[in-house]
């Protein structure tokens, strides 16, 4: 008996091994539908979308929840009180705690849970040992501050009967209308109302109730499960579910939370990552070109994922943002469990409030999730800025990287020895192309054990590190949370003596397959776990590694090869007994988090600099500690057009360093594909090559001319900009912005340019870049939104808006224009790292905007250290005034901190050696020479002379002029007299 129980384990083994080697290396051209759930396939969603529809067809739909007007309470910023739900034509009631809490940033929290469930007064099936509560410590993982209750928060005494009146946010401008009959929040910003909950009435929180078996008579015809019934109460899923061979024992029952949001009056939704989709957010239940389905938030592997359409991806963040004309409203949907979202557009007559003007549609949104207790935030803006930065203090700001993170990555699935990989470094040098970092795919282990060196191909992991370190290059290794289950390796043994998996409904150690063959998971809600985690990657234990190593988390939705969805069964057990259904979409963001605490202590005391993970699953929060990517996308051209959008709404969505594999994973791209993608991939906050096994091997140097040489350029392009860049990544470490911009970010008022989402600005440096994703094309159409001259980056033609214009882009040309009024900083000099370029001197390019002014900023670090907490920075400001000609450079560093003066110090020979004005008037046309002036230098240096030499620009294209060698220090204040 026993011996054949194990070989029928082995041969079921053998089965799922081979399996998925032939997904691995069958070509296959589209997505495996039938491994994931439609909405149809999953209970809660079917139920829900079932609810809407009764709800919202009959006149007569009055929703069953309604807030006890003597429990309301009120104080410290916080409403408190309880929902009454009404459990169908009964008498019944189900009591929901509800806490509205205003917060002093101006954000609204709406949370509501179930009192039986909450106080655990319930019975589990199976003899489960799951927790009995609904899950409610999403935040615990998510929110990292902003949650201080508003002071100024007061209960209007104006409150129409039935509803309870709160103003606060900024000068008590925003107001909170609850009503009381059914349960309702509307919330108004100077009067006029932006966002409405539950006004459709499908507040659905599925309650706690003991599965009744209805016992069959004998002779008695079982009724047809359909008939008579009503869908949205279609119990066939309540108690369990069953897809693609799976059973799900759900041991509480049915407890899905639901609730419909509506943005009056917005035509625009985006947000709620991760989807291949367009930027501006489609309906999902009829409509222009709309989806069937929902979108879908459940983190998952998604073999060959298609294109525009709302199914799930690798990652998911439940925030989204309304944006019509000068207004951008938000909300943020904490919870951590399956979760879809409906999107509907409805025709509003005109708005009388509006003048005429604006929208006249309202956007309806639906959410539901499958477990979990509700958590909303409401954001009320008014500008997408604030929208970020509310939603970034609350889940704190995007990682300030290394410099070298923000340079080029190189990665192939294998570079196959340490040989290899220095044979690569080396050619890259040959041909003078610049990369910063060499990465590791799953191959280096020994039989795909993390934690080792495979002995044979990476003999000497130490004279490769060493040898990538001489041009100052880091190389990253992959570790993946699944850990082989293989006797005499250490991690799983002790993962095992110290029970730190993740358990199975029975509370064994859950076992699944993964790379390895059989597998266990590291539980990382687990603070033992963690502890664990963070030692395995100390210097002496995981050998072969040095300060120039970095590490990849990979397969961290998590992908089970053999489990339902290509994932964990989600009656598993983590820490706390929470089910896996409870924590599904944030147990990626746990393992990230645990790997950038593993890195940033495996130094010793002292030698804190900052990690580099790079994820691909992710949820609210998973910005703070590194970046991600869009996961196995194809070498097709719609798979690099899809690139942008989805890059744009990570960073609308507060997790910006972000990339897709350039060249995309699967497939072999023809040379033209690999040179735009490149030239796109310029453009991505995480800018890394990357591709599968089976592919040809495609490092730049391998395309041949000219495609290698306009890759060079490219990738010099990227490095040249590497301070504009640091600037915006500085920016998003501290104001949540996006790294690369969507038109609505940039120009909130400008309607015709809401949807667009093919063509990005660079942070705050008025570069606009429009990448070419289509074959054979030699041209693109730009989209000038407003009436700034704006210049092409490399010849100055110059282009006036607004509106569409033509540009010229054969193969070797990125279009990539400047907006007039700024200054970008640079560093022209061409270098084989970015860490070669630490002390080389800058270049500042001063577009002159239509009132002959630019202004523009330099943030700048060690790049490497947290020492820039304490100061160590230079942070300036430049600014020229159009009417009295200086340009001068400013001060705006935050605090000065300990280590300020020390850091100054060692820029001190860091100069600016060119200032390039474009537009320069024509009066300046005989000048020769401008004054320079230096704060802190001798009297005999205060003022000097150095050369301008102006230039007329050709036929279209603006002059120009250069201030040579100015020589002024970047850190310093000083002024150029142009007058
Ligand atoms: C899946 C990842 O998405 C891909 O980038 C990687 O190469 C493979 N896993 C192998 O580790």
């Amino acid at each position: 008996m026993y011996g054949f129980k194990a070989s029928s384990q082995m041969w079921t083994s053998f089965v799922l091994f081979l399996a998925a080697v032939f997904c691995l290396f069958t070509p296959a051209w589209m997505v495996k539908h039938e491994n994931f759930k439609t909405c149809d396939q999953s209970g809660f969603c079917k139920r829900n979308r079932a609810y809407a529809d009764s709800a919202l067809e009959k006149s007569s739909w009055k929703a069953p929840y309604n807030l006890e007007p003597s429990s309301i309470k009120f104080s410290n910023g916080q409403l408190s009180g309880t929902v009454l739900k009404t459990v169908g034509d009964s008498s019944e009631t189900v009591r929901l705690p509800l806490t509205v809490s205003f917060l002093e940033s101006g954000t609204a929290r709406i949370s509501l849970d179930e009192e039986k469930r909450q106080k655990g007064d319930i019975t589990l099936r199976h003899d489960s040992k799951a927790r009995k509560e609904r899950y409610n410590e999403a935040d615990k993982w998510a929110i990292v501050g902003g949650l201080a209750p508003s002071k100024g928060a007061a209960l209007g005494s104006d409150a129409d009967a039935g509803t309870t009146v709160v103003r606060y946010g900024p000068a008590g401008k925003f107001e909170a209308i609850i009503t009381h009959s059914p349960f309702g929040v509307e919330f108004k910003r100077d009067g006029s109302t932006h966002i409405k909950v539950n006004n459709r009435g499908l507040l659905n929180m599925e309650h706690w109730r003991p599965k009744v078996d209805k016992e069959k008579k004998e002779g008695e015809e079982e009724t047809p499960a359909e008939e008579n019934k009503d869908p949205a109460l279609d119990e066939s899923t309540w108690w369990d579910e069953s897809f693609g061979g799976n059973t799900d024992s759900k041991p509480r029952g049915p407890e899905c939370i639901g609730l419909d949001i509506s943005f009056p009056y917005y035509e625009h939704v985006f947000g709620i990552p991760e989807h291949a989709s367009p930027l501006s957010l489609k309906e999902t239940r009829g409509g222009d070109g709309s989806y069937s389905e929902p979108y879908r938030l459940y983190n998952a592997d998604v073999f060959e994922y298609e294109l525009d359409s709302p199914m799930t991806l690798y990652g998911a963040i439940p925030f989204m943002q309304a944006h019509k004309k000068n207004s951008t409203v938000g909300v943020f949907w904490l919870n951590g469990a399956e979760t879809w979202v409906d999107v509907t557009k409805a025709k509003e007559t005109a708005n009388p409030l509006s003048l005429g003007i604006g929208s006249t549609k309202t956007t309806h949104t639906h959410w539901y999730s499958e477990s979990g207790i509700l958590d909303l935030f409401v954001f009320l803006g008014p500008t997408p800025k604030d929208i970020v930065k509310s939603y970034g203090e609350l889940t704190g700001y995007s990682q300030l990287p290394q410099s070298f993170a923000i340079a080029y990555h190189q990665c192939r699935w294998n570079y196959v020895t340490d040989e290899d990989v220095m044979d690569v470094d080396r050619k890259f040098d040959k041909a003078k192309i610049p990369y910063d970092v060499i990465w590791l795919d799953i191959e280096y282990t020994e039989g795909k054990k993390y934690f080792t060196w495979d002995p044979l191909t990476f003999p000497n992991p130490e004279k490769m590190h060493k040898h990538l370190d001489q041009r100052e290059r880091k190389l990253v290794a992959i570790i993946d949370p699944h850990i082989k289950n293989e006797g005499n390796y250490p991690v799983v043994d002790e993962l095992k003596k110290q029970d730190l998996a993740v358990h199975n409904k029975d509370g064994n150690i859950y076992e699944g397959w993964c790379w390895p063959g059989s597998s266990h998971w590291i539980d990382c809600f687990n603070p033992t776990a963690i502890t664990w985690w963070k030692g395995l990657f100390k210097y002496s234990k995981f050998i072969g590694t040095f300060s120039n190593t970095f590490i990849w988390n990979d397969m961290n939705e998590p992908s089970v090869f053999n489990g339902p969805e290509t994932t964990m069964p989600k009656d598993n057990l983590h820490h706390g007994n929470w089910e896996h259904r409870d924590v599904h979409n944030i147990n990626g963001m746990t393992f990230h988090n645990a790997t950038y605490e593993a890195m940033l202590e495996r130094g010793k005391k002292g030698e804190l600099s900052r990690p580099f993970v790079l994820t691909r699953s992710f949820f609210p929060g998973s910005q703070r500690v590194g970046a991600m990517w869009t996961g196995d996308n194809e070498a097709k051209w719609d798979h690099l057009a899809i690139s942008i959008p989805m890059i744009l709404n990570q960073g609308i969505s507060g997790f910006p360093f972000s990339g897709a594999d350039v060249g995309g994973f699967f497939g072999n791209p023809s040379k033209e594909l690999l040179t735009r993608w490149y030239q796109a991939g310029t453009f991505y906050p995480f800018f890394r090559g990357h591709a599968h096994i089976d592919t040809r091997r495609r490092e730049p140097y391998l395309a041949g001319e000219p495609y290698s040489g306009i890759i060079t350029q490219a990738l010099r392009l990227r490095y040249q900009l590497l301070p504009a860049w640091y600037t915006a990544f500085h920016e998003a470490h501290t104001q949540g912005s996006p790294i690369i911009r969507p038109n609505y970010y940039v120009h909130p008022s400008d309607e015709k340019g809401f949807a667009i989402d093919d063509q990005l600005y660079i942070g705050g440096t008025g570069l606009l870049a429009k990448p070419v994703v289509k074959e054979g094309a030699d041209s693109v159409d730009i989209y000038i939104a407003d009436d700034e001259p704006y210049y092409d980056y490399f010849d100055y033609t110059i282009y006036s808006g607004p509106g569409h214009k033509t540009i010229k882009a054969p193969l070797e040309k990125i279009p990539l224009l400047m907006q007039g009024g700024h200054i970008i900083p640079r560093r022209d000099r061409p270098r084989r790292s970015s860490g070669l370029m630490r002390y080389d001197p800058f270049t500042l390019v001063m577009v002159l905007g239509k009132d002959g002014s630019a202004t523009g900023e330099l943030y700048l670090d060690d790049g490497e250290t947290f020492d820039y907490q304490q100061g160590a920075y230079i942070h300036r400001q430049f600014l020229f005034d159009g009417k009295t000609n200086f340009l001068s450079s400013v001060d705006i560093a935050a605090e000065k901190g300990s280590k300020g003066q020390k850091y100054l110090k060692t820029m001190k020979d860091v100069r600016v050696e060119k200032v390039i004005v474009v537009g320069a008037p024509k009066e300046w046309k005989d000048k020769s020479s401008v004054v320079v002036s230096e704060e802190g230098a001798k009297e005999s240096q205060r003022k000097r002379e150095v050369p301008f030499v102006w230039h007329e620009g050709a036929k279209g294209q603006a002059d120009w002029a250069v201030v040579r060698d100015p020589k002024v220090e970047i850190g310093k204040g000083w002024r150029i007299d142009f007058s």
